[in-house]
């Protein structure tokens, strides 16, 4: 069976808060561990550049969320966890993929779309404030995708859009270059939204997200935990008046560390009117008690940035070797960037098509007639033997008429049409071989 390539990036533009802990970081390390799947973790940092022109910032959240999803429990030795810009052939893959996006479906894109209703608004240039990343940056993300043939994309709702355009310039790769030869280079990704993973609301009850600036950093130091738990804020609800969990942020950052037990347990707390303060410190130690033993191996990580780097390389390089250089050889082939000292001999697959499929009669020793479809060099058919000429003739031109729709196979590699037994495939041919080279006999005949 061959496993499910899972793949997601995260962008290197800030601090880990404890909403990609729950959203992404905590879901992704436990697919990580199930049996049938490869995963794919990787730092997105060209994409950051689209948003942070700070290099130190850069820098200093790439540093950090590598040592999170380490300390988070990521294996690199199980999983591919590599850093984007570790890995040139998905800016090699970028540009091939640039040349098959249509410009049209970029315009279409939410977040260039989101930014130009803005500047709309304001009565400004469509464009203005717009740099050609942010315009391309679904292409740069499909490369991601597809340079590694994922099936499975872990996002967030905002991100699916982006996955749906992977699929459509990896259709479009795959119907120009691919058809021709009978290739498929890539396969489609689906995005995978993670229904009962929770959206967590940030201090001040939108959801936590570095853009509302309402985050709670995931390894924040253990005082400044609690004093940003205390922060979130809540309704004047005195103690010993009745909550209302469902509404309540506390409760909802509560339900995201708890079992069901102690979820069951709060709730009841709620309706029995228990006080913000102890609502808080009951969520701060909840919350801490997961995050303390990790914050220790972050911290022990954060030290020593050495051998994060080294972690992030060797996954790069393991990772080119067997997967990112092969598929752009094979890529780059495709497209026609290619030897020129292999043009005379064709060089390329669609070159050997141009030679059809022949049906070759010949008579062998045992005084009989024969005949065999051949394609290239391949021989797909070998017939069984006749007494004349004419009726291996005959039998080759019945095929041709009535082409490969008539044959069908008996389990043991004989071909009938009919009742007639024609002959038997050649080891390893299927007789959906047979069928498609009789095909493109009728089709260049008609
Ligand atoms: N755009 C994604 C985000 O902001 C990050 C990302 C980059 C990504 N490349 C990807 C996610 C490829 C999934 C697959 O969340």
């Amino acid at each position: 069976m061959s496993l499910t390539r899972v793949l997601t990036g995260i962008t290197t533009s800030g601090t880990p808060h404890l909403g990609n802990y729950v959203g992404a970081i905590r879901p992704a390390v436990a697919t990580s561990r199930q049996a049938g799947v490869e995963s794919f973790y990787f730092l997105a940092d060209y994409h950051a550049l689209i948003k942070v022109q700070d290099p130190a910032r850069v820098q200093r959240s790439t540093l950090e969320i590598a040592a999170s999803w380490l300390a988070c429990g990521l294996e690199p030795d199980k999983v591919w966890f590599y850093r984007q810009s570790d890995v040139p052939e998905v800016q090699e893959l970028n540009w091939l993929l640039t040349c098959v996006a249509s410009k049209g479906i970029l315009n279409r894109a939410h977040a260039y779309k989101a930014s130009v209703d803005k500047n709309r608004e304001i009565g400004e240039d469509d464009d203005a404030g717009v740099n050609a990343g942010l315009f391309m940056y679904p292409v740069l993300m499909a490369a991601d995708i597809l340079l590694f043939n994922a099936n499975k994309v872990p996002v967030g709702r905002d991100q699916v859009q982006h996955i749906e355009m992977a699929r459509d310039f990896g259709q479009r790769f795959n119907h120009l270059y691919g058809e021709p030869v009978g290739e498929e280079f890539f396969a489609l990704p689906e995005a995978v939204i993670e229904e009962n993973v929770a959206t967590l609301p940030g201090l001040d009850g939108r959801k936590m997200s570095k853009s509302y600036d309402n985050t709670i950093a995931l390894f924040a130091a253990r005082d400044t935990l609690k004093k940003l738990i205390y922060s979130i804020v809540t309704d004047s609800r005195a103690p010993g008046e009745a909550k209302d969990a469902d509404t309540s942020n506390v409760f909802q950052l509560y339900q995201a560390f708890a079992s069901a037990q102690e979820t069951t347990a709060m709730r009841q707390a709620f309706a029995d009117g228990i006080g913000w303060g102890e609502a808080k410190q009951a969520l701060f130690e909840r919350i801490d008690s997961e995050v303390a033993p990790l914050r220790e191996k972050y911290e022990d990580l954060m030290a020593r940035p050495a051998e994060i780097e080294a972690v992030l390389r060797d996954g790069a390089s393991r990772l080119r070797a067997r997967y990112a250089q092969p598929t752009l050889a094979r890529l780059r082939e495709a497209v026609g960037l290619r030897d020129l000292s292999r043009t005379s001999d064709g060089g390329t697959k669609k070159a050997l098509k141009t030679s059809l499929p022949v049906f070759k009669q010949y008579r062998e020793k045992d005084g009989r007639f024969y005949f065999k479809l051949v394609d290239g060099e391949r021989l797909l058919l070998q017939s069984a033997g006749h007494e004349s000429a004419r009726t291996a003739g005959q039998l080759i031109g019945r095929l041709k008429q009535e082409g490969g729709a008539a044959l069908h196979g008996a389990g043991n590699a004989a071909v009938h049409l009919g009742d007639e037994l024609v002959g038997h495939l050649h080891d390893g041919v299927e007789l959906a071989e047979v069928v498609e080279a009789l095909a493109q006999m009728v089709a260049e005949d008609a």
